[in-house]
C-alpha cells in the first residue's frame, strides 16, 4: 500500500520529510516514480495530469493540496465514486483574509488611482470616503469568504454576501439565489470573488454582471480566473464603468506575456498568491484524513461531486 504525491518539485522536497514523520508506516511515492499503480491507495495532488487518478485501480481517496478542487474535477476520467477531499486549513483562511484586507483597503484608499497618477507624475488629491461608506460584497461565504468577511468587518466596511444556500452571519447581510446575486452586484462598491469554480459559477463575472455593478465600483478576484470573462472585464474598465480590478487568478497561469491585463492601467495583478498551502499545517490535516480512511472513520471535507465543490 502506498501514497502518491504530485505537485511541483520544490513542494515535493518540503512534503517528503513531513509525510515520513506523520505517516511512518506508509510508503510515499513522488510522481513520476509511481511504481506499480495497483499499490497506490491515496493520492495527494495539485493539478494532476488528466487520466492519472483513473489509472490507479486501488485508489481510495484523493486529497487536494488546495482549497479548490476544479484542478482535479475538470478531468472527466476521475471515477464518479472516488472520494475527493479538499484542503480546509485555518492557516489558509488567515492568509486569504490578509490578502483581501490589503487589496480592499488599497482600492478603498484610491490606490489604483494614485498608482496611475504616479506613473504620469501627476499630483492630485481625491475625496476619501470612510470605510463605513464603502460596501464590500463577497461572492462566496465558505471557509475563505467568511474569514475575509470577518477581517473586513473589523476594518469597518459594511458587508453584503452571497452563497448558494442561505446563510446567517453576524454583522453582514447574507443573500442567495439569482435575486441575491443581483442585489450584491448592484450594491457593492468593492466586489470580492471567493467562489469555487463549478459549472454554475464559470464566467459568472461577465458583461451582464459588470453592467449591474455600480458605476465606479471595483473587483477583487482571488478565486479562479475562469470566473471572469476577460474581454468583458476589459470593456467595463475601458468605458470607465468599473474603476479597477485586482486579479490574483487567471484562465491561463502563468498569465501569458501578451495578455492585455499585464499593462492595463486599472489592473493590479498578483501571481496566484492570495493564499498558499502551508505544508506545516496542511500535512497534519491531510494525513489525519488518511488515518481516518485507514480506521474506517468518516472522512473530513469531502467534495460533493454533484455540486462540484
Ligand atoms: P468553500 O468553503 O467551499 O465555500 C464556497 C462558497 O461559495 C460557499 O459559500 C458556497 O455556498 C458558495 N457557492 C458555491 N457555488 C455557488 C453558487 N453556484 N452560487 C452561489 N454561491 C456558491 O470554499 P473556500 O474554501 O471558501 O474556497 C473558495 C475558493 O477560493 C476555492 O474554491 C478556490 O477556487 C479559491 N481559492 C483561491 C486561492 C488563491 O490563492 N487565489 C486560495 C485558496 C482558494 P454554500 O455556503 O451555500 O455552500
Ligand atoms: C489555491 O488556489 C487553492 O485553491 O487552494
Amino acid at each position: 500500500m502506498a501514497i502518491l504525491f504530485h505537485s511541483g518539485p520544490s513542494s515535493a522536497q518540503r512534503w517528503r520529510p513531513l509525510l515520513a514523520e506523520l505517516l511512518p508506516q506508509m510508503e510515499v511515492r513522488f510522481l513520476p516514480d509511481i511504481g506499480n499503480p495497483s499499490d497506490i491507495e491515496y493520492a495527494i495532488v495539485w493539478q494532476p495530469p488528466d487520466g492519472l487518478l483513473a489509472s490507479l485501480p486501488n485508489l481510495k481517496l484523493v486529497c487536494s493540496l488546495a482549497a479548490g478542487v476544479d484542478h482535479i474535477l475538470h478531468d472527466p476520467t476521475v471515477p464518479a465514486h472516488l472520494p475527493v477531499a479538499r484542503l480546509v486549513d485555518p492557516h489558509m483562511a488567515e492568509v486569504i483574509a490578509e490578502y483581501v484586507a490589503v487589496q480592499v483597503q488599497f482600492i478603498h484608499r484610491n490606490g489604483l488611482i494614485y498608482r496611475e497618477q504616479q506613473h504620469r507624475r501627476h499630483w492630485q488629491e481625491h475625496r476619501q470616503p470612510d470605510a463605513g461608506a464603502r460596501i464590500v460584497g463577497l461572492l462566496g461565504l465558505g471557509r475563505l469568504g467568511r474569514a475575509a468577511a470577518e477581517r473586513l468587518r473589523l476594518l469597518g466596511f459594511p458587508l453584503i454576501g452571497w452563497s448558494r444556500t442561505q446563510k446567517t452571519i453576524d454583522g453582514m447581510e447574507c443573500l442567495s439565489g439569482e435575486g441575491g446575486l443581483d442585489t450584491v452586484l448592484r450594491r457593492s462598491d468593492i466586489l470580492v470573488c471567493l467562489l469555487p469554480l463549478t459549472a454554475e459559477t464559470v464566467d459568472i463575472l461577465d458583461q451582464s454582471a459588470f453592467e449591474r455593478m455600480k458605476p465606479g465600483s471595483a473587483l477583487v478576484n482571488c478565486a479562479r480566473g475562469a470566473h471572469v470573462a476577460d474581454d468583458d472585464l476589459l470593456a467595463a474598465l475601458d468605458r470607465d464603468h468599473l474603476s479597477g480590478a485586482v486579479l490574483d487568478v487567471f484562465r491561463t497561469e502563468p498569465l501569458p506575456s501578451e495578455h492585455p491585463f499585464w499593462s492595463h492601467p486599472k489592473i493590479v495583478l498578483t501571481p496566484h498568491v492570495a493564499a498558499y498551502t502551508n505544508p506545516g499545517t496542511a500535512a497534519q490535516i491531510i494525513t489525519e484524513n488518511i488515518r481516518r480512511a485507514e480506521a474506517g472513520q468518516p472522512l473530513l471535507d469531502l467534495v460533493d461531486r454533484a455540486v462540484g465543490y
